[in-house]
């Protein structure tokens, strides 16, 4: 299985709550795994390799909304509905997986997009928050 590698992520995004950061960076190494996986992978494997990816990063959102939930994060429900949207659209995925609908490599690619929604984009208001609330100072991210 990939193993984090925190020099992938970009600071900017690093939440330093409780291994958040390496679970983002475990999705990202899980979704580049299954883009070079070979395209002629046999369906089994391909399937196993998709549920691995989707375990967890459904892991990885029932725990951060868990920690937010423990901060008194004001905006959780909003991003506990942007979570689902996000499973609901890897199933969808692997749905097409199942039914060899398109290149692997395609699925794999829009699979990616989730993981980079969510740590690019939708968890970065919780870090503002952490900013807010004095839980980050802004120099973790240089000396880390
Ligand atoms: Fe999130
Ligand atoms: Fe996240």
């Amino acid at each position: 299985m990939p193993q984090p590698n925190t020099a992938f992520l970009p600071q900017a995004t690093r939440l330093h709550q409780d291994g958040l950061d390496d679970e983002h960076q475990l999705l990202f190494a899980l979704a580049k795994a299954g883009s070079d996986a070979p395209g002629q992978l046999d369906p089994d494997t391909a399937l196993a390799q998709f549920d691995l990816f989707f375990e967890a990063i459904a892991a990885h959102f029932g725990h951060e909304e868990l920690v937010m939930a423990r901060l008194c994060y004001p905006l959780l429900q909003a991003h506990h509905l942007h979570h689902q949207r996000l499973l609901t659209r890897l199933e969808v995925l692997r749905g097409e997986l199942v039914g060899h609908c398109r290149d692997i490599h395609e699925i794999w690619s829009d699979s990616a997009t989730v993981v980079i929604e969510d740590v690019m984009s939708a968890d970065l208001p919780f870090k503002t928050f952490l900013h807010e609330q004095g839980m980050l100072t802004g120099k973790e991210d240089k000396y880390s």
